[in-house]
């Protein structure tokens, strides 16, 4: 029999302490909690009073060289994930990062580089992969049968946060603590499946509205225009100020058209091409014969959960991973070139320009605002919210 994988947890605050807790009341099979890391003490010492038998540490550098873990998952503000992750690779770690992978597209690229040199496993908790409605519009569009793409359009606007949110830590809605705001927190889940279901746009045009429904430094709005090769055209929306919000994936395309929203996917099903129908019929105003089939999903289990056990299986048994570290760097060039088009007010094409970008970010990292707030852990398992919401 193989021996368990050991875990380590980086970062156990709210998300940290879900995937804690997950591993230490046994529900990932062939895993084991092994240590934990946290750099604020006097987390550290809660930390020490609710996992009693487990090693707890305030610098992750000491947890990574300790020898007592095989894998990690880096639960910590965007910043230190490819920090800490580049780290742990150099000590021989799997690799479980929370999303996004990095907040610059340059530190994307250190990351999956240094995955490549140390050979090990490496996944991002993309967990909304695993919503069986998304990956059948994957199955959908990569196996062709909704046709050559037309258009895409995603209203994401359910990702409502007040501004007590935002209050409830000091590293969030802030430039240096954060980087970026729903494009760099919420959305990330979005932009993630928009490529992982229809693939990269060539090209993207975005307008993000800093501050505009919360007293933050970042975006809480972000409107993106996209153009793939093809030609076919992209409008995302997404907000932290709507309620109540909509979550509406539309996609079209030359055989057909899905909607996903609330939970179903609504697919119209063309027998004939578009495309050769438009030539090929002698009347003005035809019609193109067609099904209609509507698709619900019993969505069981956690998301998180899913993700933790592929990440096990694949270091264990080679199991393809659901969410593979190196394809999130797509995530990162979309969301660094619709923080550079709303910058520089003009198209960016992907993947942009990682420098000016860096640059950037700098100056408003230079200039943002040290927020000083006293955070309330509250060691709750996975929540419902971080589930797809429709
Ligand atoms: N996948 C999802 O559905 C999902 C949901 C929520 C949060 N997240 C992600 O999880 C991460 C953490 O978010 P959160 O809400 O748990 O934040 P949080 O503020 O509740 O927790 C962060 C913890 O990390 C600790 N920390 C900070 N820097 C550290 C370092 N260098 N070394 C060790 N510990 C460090 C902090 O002391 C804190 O306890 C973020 O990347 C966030 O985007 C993902």
């Amino acid at each position: 029999m193989k021996m368990p994988i050991r875990f380590g947890v980086i970062g156990v605050g709210t998300m940290g302490y879900a995937h804690a807790d997950y591993l230490r009341n046994s529900k990932v099979d062939g895993a084991v909690l092994a240590a934990l890391c946290d750099q604020n003490l006097g987390r550290l010492e809660e930390l020490k009073n609710i996992f009693p038998n487990v090693p707890c540490f305030l610098d992750s550098d000491e947890l990574l060289k300790s020898g007592l873990c095989d894998a990690v998952i880096i639960a910590t503000p965007h910043y230190d994930h490819s920090l800490i992750g580049i780290r742990a690779f150099e000590c021989g770690l799997h690799i479980l990062s929370e999303k996004p992978m990095a907040v610059q597209l340059s530190e994307a690229y250190a990351f999956a580089k240094a995955a490549d040199q140390s050979g090990k496993a490496f996944c991002v908790m993309f967990n909304q992969r695993t919503n069986p409605v998304f990956a059948k519009a994957r199955e959908l569009v990569q196996s062709g049968f909704l046709g050559e793409l037309k258009r895409i359009n995603w209203i994401i606007t359910n990702w409502y946060r007040t501004q007590h949110y935002y209050d409830s830590g000091d590293w969030r809605a802030s430039w240096s603590g954060e980087g970026g705001g729903v494009l760099m927190n919420q959305a990330p889940h979005n932009l993630d499946l928009l490529q992982w279901i229809c693939g990269m746009p060539k090209r993207i045009m975005a307008k993000c509205d800093v501050g505009k429904y919360h007293q933050i430094e970042v975006e809480d709005e972000a409107l993106l225009i996209g153009e793939y090769e093809n030609g076919a055209t992209l409008l995302f929306h997404t907000s932290t100020g709507e309620f109540p919000g909509t979550n509406r994936l539309e996609i079209a395309g030359d055989r057909g058209k899905i909607v996903m929203e609330k939970g179903i996917l609504k697919f119209w099903r063309l027998h004939e091409s578009e495309r050769s129908f438009c030539f090929s019929s002698k009347k003005s105003f035809d019609k193109i014969s067609m099904e209609y089939e509507e698709m619900r999903f019993n969505v069981k289990g956690s998301a998180h959960g899913k993700i933790l056990q592929n990440f096990v299986d694949h270091i264990i048994s080679d199991e393809p991973l659901i969410s593979d570290g190196r394809d999130a760097i797509n995530e990162v060039v979309l969301s660094n070139a619709a923080y550079l088009s709303s910058w520089e007010d003009e198209w960016i094409n992907l993947p942009g320009d990682s420098s000016l970008f860096d640059s950037y970010l700098q100056q408003l990292k230079q200039s943002s605002t040290k927020r000083n707030f006293e955070k309330e852990f509250k060691n709750e398992g996975y929540q419902e919210r971080w589930q797809v919401r429709w």
